[in-house]
């Protein structure tokens, strides 16, 4: 039994699940081609030839297991194709709390869509009420973003990982408090000026509050078409921040988020492939956001892969990467690779790093970096510090698989962690387009 920190922010889950397990592979005819597939052959044969030659530690790397994930990665793309596809969506959530990035700094030509992170109805009455020191913020920020060039589009996103879950579990619960919910979530977009709304319920805890988020999400929609009928404005985004995987296998109760509402009545969901080790474990180091993990379906291949098969057509899929990393305290600091034996909590509160200060401490502390090819994730350690995050490469090889998964594009916790712009930058330049 392991924990698993999904939230974004602080708390805990609890989780089961059987370590000797492989992450399954979807099947498809051998003489399936994709566009992007070669491209993404050529990323990670360049990623493989870029870390032997910079790094001398290799921890664990065995050419016929990279090989393997190379031929298994090209029969699983092949299976998704990409139509005509609809603009990709380069998305990041701003941390409204965060005093020290207002939204002129942010460089909106590396984004098309910026999440204000977050906001919460009343408790009882399921209304928003918006004090003035937040709707001057919403004001700027709807209206900064929109005026900068390029533009981009702007969405609320409703809870977060700090919310309490039982508030939407109650309201999602009555027609009569859905309604409040919507009307007033719907008001407040367009009292700001905001071009969508996004829900960070974190998370139904059961198949009920499973059925009553599909029962929101359609009852949802509803009003938002019939807000923009009679508005003649377009109508609001809904989009969705959703646990990694489609079901929490690894939870106490069983629960699947409900595929097909979700579906039919969002144009997309922003899933969280990140938080799957953390400072609530602290027996053994862990790759947070690792793309692939020989030991366990704790994954983000797994995870997306669990959303597509479940049915959510890959355009409407939004992968999660994060601007930070998590850190251990090394039992040994000669044994020193992912899962190593690990004593506590390494740098950072709770052992968290935005991805500027991993850059800093490295560079400070003369750190080793890392590159892991079989997992696809970045570790660097000096003494007994360790730290797993995503750099610029580890993201660019995630982004190719993204791609050649057929997903709509991807986005980022949170803004004001990629100081410099230069995993942004990357991922921006990364993400090929068909047009
Ligand atoms: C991993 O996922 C596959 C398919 O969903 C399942 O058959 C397998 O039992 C899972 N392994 C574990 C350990 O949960
Ligand atoms: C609503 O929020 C208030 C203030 O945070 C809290 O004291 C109260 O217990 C909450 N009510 C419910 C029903 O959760």
């Amino acid at each position: 039994m392991v924990n698993l920190n999904i939230n974004k922010k602080k708390k805990k889950r609890q989780t089961h699940f059987n370590s000797n397990n492989k992450a399954p592979y979807m099947s498809c005819p051998s003489t399936c081609q994709h566009p992007l597939m070669s491209r993404y052959f050529m990323l990670h044969i360049f990623s493989y030839i870029l870390c032997i030659s910079h790094i001398q530690a290799m921890p664990g790397l065995k050419l016929l297991r990279f090989l393997s994930i190379i031929v298994l990665l090209n029969i699983a793309a092949g299976s998704t194709r990409i139509m005509a596809s609809p603009p990709a969506v380069k998305g990041a959530y701003w941390p409204s709390w965060s005093q020290t990035f207002p939204p002129s700094v942010i460089d909106t030509s590396l984004f098309t869509h910026i999440y204000y992170a977050f906001l919460s109805p009343n408790n009882v009455t399921f209304k928003f009420e918006i004090p003035d020191s937040t709707a001057a913020l919403l004001h700027n920020f709807a209206t900064t973003l929109h005026r900068k060039d390029p533009p981009v589009k702007t969405l609320i996103s409703i809870a977060g990982g700090g919310a309490d879950p039982k508030l939407f579990a109650r309201m999602a619960s009555e027609a009569k408090s859905r309604k409040v919910f919507i009307n007033s979530a719907i008001e407040v977009a367009r009292r700001f000026g905001f071009d969508g709304l996004d829900l960070d319920w974190e998370f139904p805890k059961d198949p009920k509050e499973m059925q009553d988020l599909g029962q929101l999400f359609e009852e949802w929609r509803n009003v938002i078409q019939t807000e923009a009928k009679s508005t003649k404005k377009p109508p609001l985004l809904l989009t969705a921040a959703v646990y990694f995987s489609v079901e929490f296998l690894w939870a106490e109760t069983y629960r699947k988020f409900p595929v097909e509402p979700m579906k039919k009545n969002l144009d997309w969901i922003n899933v969280m492939c990140y938080d799957y080790h953390g400072s609530w474990d602290t027996t053994a180091t862990g790759a947070q956001a690792l793309l692939y993990d020989p030991k366990s379906n704790i994954s983000t291949s797994y995870g997306l892969r669990s959303w597509i098969k479940a049915g959510m057509p890959p355009q409407m899929v939004v992968m999660g990467l994060p601007l930070y990393g998590r850190t251990w305290k090394l039992k040994d600091p000669n044994v020193n690779g992912i899962g190593a034996p690990a004593v506590g909590v390494g740098p950072g509160e709770e052992g968290v790093l935005t991805y500027s200060q991993v850059e800093k401490f490295n560079k400070e502390n003369g750190a080793t970096v890392v590159y892991d090819v079989e997992t696809v994730s970045t570790y660097s350690y000096v003494g007994t510090s360790w730290i797993g995050y995503d750099d610029e490469l580890s993201t660019t090889t995630k982004l190719g698989f993204a791609q050649a998964l057929g997903l709509r594009g991807y986005f980022f916790w949170a803004l004001s962690f990629d100081a410099g712009w230069k995993i942004s930058t990357q991922a921006s330049r990364a993400w090929a387009s068909d047009e």
